[in-house]
């Protein structure tokens, strides 16, 4: 190669480094000055402009510049190995994309006495945004240990009081507090249908939401006690109400 190109070659890689890092410093202190507003109780008066700017449809399943936002307000460290196997008709831990739990919560509008349940909270984005956009209590259920550890070390670490993770089977879990349940297609086939029955036995005693994203909606749209507020797709997160049956 002529030296006078291969140092211009140089050059610009030299520059294009200097600006990687010059943006790197900047996130780096855009998420310090989050996390220190989420730290002193300023979430819901800061991510509150996050709502009202979700935007109307979001689509699809791929992740975003929001995700890298959010992973870098939430700082979530690297779940341990170990603890029980998935059983059959669970499924492996996958965040749902930010723009999507910003399109539910602005949806659904928690009011103060709502209590947000994700049922196979994974590492505790949604309770966790929830919270911190809305103020209000929000609870995860996770199978697996290491995911809640990690959760709860966030939570705590943004000083999240009103958020909790309990770890164990969503089948088992007790239900009674939540008032808007989340699922992102955590589980399939018996053990769907077990958590289902659940969600119905709740939406018989108190009024419930329960909102789905991924392939699982179609399928809890076919449940005669939920009415959904718009096509059941799998790209988009889907908002059931509970209704009273002639048999309840
Ligand atoms: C697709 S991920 C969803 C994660 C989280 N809800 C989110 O949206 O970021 C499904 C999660 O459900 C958990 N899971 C699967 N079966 C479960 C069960 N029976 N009880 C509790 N959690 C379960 C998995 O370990 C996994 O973390």
């Amino acid at each position: 190669m002529w030296p006078v190109l291969a140092q211009e070659g140089r050059g610009s890689a030299d520059r294009a480094e200097a600006l990687r890092v010059r943006l790197e410093h900047a996130d780096g202190r855009l998420h310090r000055r989050l996390r220190a507003a989420v730290q002193a109780g300023q979430g819901p008066a800061l991510f509150r402009r996050w709502l009202e700017a979700s935007p109307a449809t979001p689509a699809g399943e791929g992740y975003d510049a929001l995700d890298e936002l959010v992973a870098g307000l939430l700082r979530l460290a690297e779940p341990g190995t170990g603890g029980p196997a998935l059983e059959p008709g669970m499924v492996f831990y996958q965040p749902t994309p930010a723009r999507h739990v910003l399109d539910m919560l602005a949806r659904v509008r928690l009011a103060p006495r709502d209590v947000l349940v994700d049922l196979g909270s994974g590492l505790g984005h949604v309770p966790m945004l929830a919270s911190l956009c809305t103020g209000a209590r929000a609870l995860g259920v996770e199978w697996q240990e290491s995911h809640v550890t990690v959760a709860r070390a966030a939570a705590r670490a943004l000083r999240l009081a009103r958020v909790t993770f309990v770890a164990g089977d969503a089948r088992d879990a007790d239900l009674s507090a939540g008032t808007v349940f989340f699922l992102y297609t955590p589980f399939v086939g018996a053990v769907l249908r077990q958590v289902l029955d659940a969600l119905h036995a709740e939406g018989r005693r108190r009024p419930i939401r329960v909102c789905t994203f991924g392939p699982c909606s179609p399928l809890v749209a076919r449940e005669a006690w939920l009415r959904a507020d718009g096509p059941a797709t799998a790209d988009r997160v889907v908002v059931f109400q509970a209704v009273r049956q002639r048999s309840d």
